[in-house]
């Protein structure tokens, strides 16, 4: 939503109890809340920050802007998990409250140290001119969860990039800590900066290079890179906003990536062995995912179920966004797979053979297998007059389409209605699962993936079969 800048900036402490309580009001009014999905509490969520293993528990910010569905003065407000699906928030935040981070306390990540939680992120300043200086800080959590800036800035921008230096990742590569920042530079392409923190001290940090990770420069700016390792095997997963089409076909306005990699060359400066850049999800909606690998050496990921620039129907309601199921991830035969943790199946209330349901609580999961040589429709938010979201698994000509032209309210329809993918033309199985106005489609146990929203009216809620013979199980899901 398009909100003066004067509301969007206005200082957290200038909010009246009164109009915090009207915004939370008008968040009750929706009809599209998730049950077992994380949703702000009110305003605009976007990135997944700080996501982590701390204290004996999972941490997860999520970006905000609490105030309306528009992208204004952006704080993180935490979240903890023992199980990576039920989170629960538990009141700390880290504020946009320094002249280091005056105007957003933008993107970034967490990794404990010695019993807290080290959070590196992107302080966003602008001077009276709306100019930008954009500052990577840092801040300590305690296991009470209490959070104290430092009073340095610990990345000054470097003279090749432009005001978009943003979105620090720390990950330890054999025992060091090394720290990506996505960056444009001075020619306005996008590349990706290392730091390395000097003697493993976190709040000093030296430049090792620009990362050669064999991208060819046609985006303007990387957002949110991620290195994990996923059986040794170096995962990039990045942003490339403007990405030129011939390089890689992509749907949404911004392009979430990834290129498996062979190997870290730290002397060279390089990730070498890179695959081809490929879509991380093949959705309307998954952006700036952030991973970390956990102390037993999981790959994990979380995204943005949302995009950057894009009014949803929820605005008026006043929030936008919700964070993605967490999915781990691995290599099989040089593919990456994307698939929710293994504690997602609790959430499996009971179960039933598939069938078509001329109503559902649209809370549910499906896991179906659909046989070879085979074109098979469903039909999910479906009412009687035969709107729904349309799912094809074609076993036989080898792709899947998501069409969402006749599924609840429009937007976004510059962008198209259609996603699809290609597949191997063989029985392919797909758990979907859907909350209320989300679904994430994992086909082939996250070979391919499908993250989007919908917004249906009322009595949207059935599933037909338009065609096909898939079997499997229907999962009312409970959070
Ligand atoms: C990506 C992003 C980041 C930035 C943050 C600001 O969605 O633009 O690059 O740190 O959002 O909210």
């Amino acid at each position: 939503m398009n909100l003066p800048r004067e509301i969007r900036y206005r200082a957290y402490s200038d909010w009246t109890k009164d109009e915090m309580d009207k915004i939370k009001d008008n968040v009750k009014r929706s009809p599209w809340r998730a049950s077992y999905h994380i949703e702000p509490k009110t305003g605009l969520l976007n990135d997944p920050n700080g996501f982590s293993f701390f204290n004996g528990k999972y941490t997860l910010f999520y970006q905000n802007w609490p105030f309306g569905a528009a992208h204004g003065l952006k704080e993180w407000v935490h979240t903890e998990s023992d199980d990576l699906v039920h989170f629960h928030v538990t009141g700390a935040e880290l504020l946009p409250d320094t002249k280091r981070d005056s105007h957003g306390a933008y993107s970034g990540s967490a990794y404990e140290i010695e019993g807290n939680l080290f959070l590196l992120y992107t302080g966003n300043v602008r001077n009276e001119n709306w100019e930008r200086d954009t500052l990577q800080i840092g801040a300590w959590m305690d296991k009470d969860y209490n959070i104290t800036k430092g009073e340095n800035v610990l990345i000054h921008p470097p003279a090749d990039v432009t005001d978009h230096f943003r979105d620090p990742q720390m990950f330890n590569y054999e025992g060091q800590l090394y720290a990506i920042v996505g960056a444009q530079n001075l020619e306005k392409s996008g590349f990706i900066k290392l730091y390395k923190a000097t003697d493993n001290n976190v709040e000093t940090w030296e430049e090792v290079g620009n990362l050669d990770f064999g991208g060819t420069g046609s985006e303007y700016m990387i957002e949110c890179p991620n290195l994990v390792f996923v059986d040794k095997k170096p995962v990039l997963i990045y942003c490339p906003q403007g990405l030129d089409k011939s390089e890689l076909n992509y749907g949404n306005i911004y392009p979430n990536t990834f290129k498996i990699c062979q190997s870290l060359d730290i002397e060279k400066v390089k990730l070498v062995g890179t695959s081809e850049i490929q879509n991380l999800d093949y959705g309307f909606e998954a952006y700036a995912t952030q991973g970390f690998n956990t102390p037993d050496g999981r790959a994990l990921i979380v995204s943005w179920i949302g995009l950057p620039d894009i009014d949803y129907p929820t605005d008026k309601y006043d929030y936008q966004g919700a964070m993605s199921l967490v999915k781990e991830l691995s290599i099989k035969d040089g593919k990456l797979y994307q698939y929710p943790v293994e504690a997602i199946t609790s959430l499996r209330a009971s179960s039933e053979q598939f069938t078509a349901k001329a109503e559902t609580n649209n809370t549910y999961e499906l896991e179906l297998t659909f046989p070879p040589n085979q074109k098979s429709e469903l039909l999910l938010f479906s009412d009687s007059k035969g709107n729904g979201l349309s799912l094809i698994v074609d076993t036989k000509e080898g792709k899947i389409i998501l069409d969402r032209s006749k599924a609840g309210i429009q937007y976004a329809t510059d962008f198209g209605t259609i996603r699809e993918c290609s597949i191997d033309t063989k029985e392919t199985i797909a758990n979907i699962f859907v909350d209320n106005s989300i679904i994430e489609i994992f086909i082939n146990k996250g070979e391919k993936v499908f993250t989007s929203r919908v917004f249906p009216e009322k009595h949207q809620n059935g599933i037909q079969l338009k065609s096909g013979e898939p079997t499997g199980k229907y999962f009312e899901l409970k959070y």
